[in-house]
């Protein structure tokens, strides 16, 4: 079953796109196919895998021009990932709706992190839309970090994973131009980004895992799991432990 990643967060330039891309290029590397959506007017995402394209293991890329369909959603790729634009639009909400996990880059600023308050609000509004895990990317080096951090856990969110906030990305890498691990990034700074997708990998894992012991407990079918109104604060569904 794929791994569905939306990228997403309201406030613009926080490295979603950026994200987006390195996790398709770290998937591929590792022998894993990919579906691409690029939901963001910006286009940046659909410019990228255009470059990743002729990998042999990169299935679909679904741009603008195509209107999406639930089924679209169904890929058997192993990975699906979604840059999302930095708005709650319509096609936010289909590629929200349709994932496993919402990964939210932050940067450690006022306005990165209050879209986390905003995001919770919402999932207080749209109960069924929302219901599933929500994770978050932070950048570290800091005070102002840690702190972010802090008033992140407390607003229920998983932290994946601390990115550093580099001095530069080489255009190359950040445009997915050059495949970021034949270039330019030396190991160290790779680290951070393949510790984010082990760790997207493991809680994928867990979430099989609780998705089919509650299917065993109702007979559900497995993907009804979100839609359990005995358990409405569910975001994290125990899988911050
Ligand atoms: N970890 C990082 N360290 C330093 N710069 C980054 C990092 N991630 C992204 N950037 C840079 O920040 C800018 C915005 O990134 P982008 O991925 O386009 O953000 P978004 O998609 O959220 O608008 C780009 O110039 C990108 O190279
Ligand atoms: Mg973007």
């Amino acid at each position: 079953m794929a791994i569905k990643v939306a990228v997403f967060n309201r406030k613009g330039g926080v490295g979603k796109t950026t994200l987006a891309i390195i996790l398709t290029q770290i998937a591929l590397m590792n022998n894993k196919t990919v579906s691409a959506f690029d939901q963001d007017e910006q286009n940046s995402f659909n410019v990228s895998m255009s470059y990743l394209r002729d990998e042999p293991k990169f299935k679909d890329l679904f741009t603008l021009k195509t209107v999406l369909k639930k089924e679209d959603f169904d890929s058997s790729a192993d990975w699906i990932i979604i840059d999302c634009p930095p708005s709650f639009n319509e096609r936010t909400r289909l590629a929200l709706r349709n994932s496993d996990f919402i990964v939210i880059p932050v940067r450690p600023d006022m306005y990165s992190t209050m879209m986390l308050t905003q995001i919770r609000q919402a999932a207080g509004d749209y109960k069924k839309l929302f219901q599933f895990p929500l994770v978050k990317v932070g950048f570290a080096g800091n005070i102002a970090s840690r702190l972010a951090s802090e008033r992140i856990t407390d607003k229920g969110y998983i932290t994946i994973g601390n990115l550093p906030l580099y001095s530069t990305i080489p255009a190359n890498i950040s445009s997915g131009r050059k495949k970021w691990w034949s270039v330019g990034l030396q190991a160290h700074a790779r680290k951070p980004f393949k510790a984010v997708y082990a760790r997207i990998e493991l809680l994928h894992r867990k979430l099989q895992e609780l998705r089919r012991k509650k299917s065993e407990r109702t007979n559900d079918a497995p993907d009804d799991y979100y839609d359990d109104p005995e358990n409405p604060d569910v975001s994290t569904y125990g899988l911050n432990s």
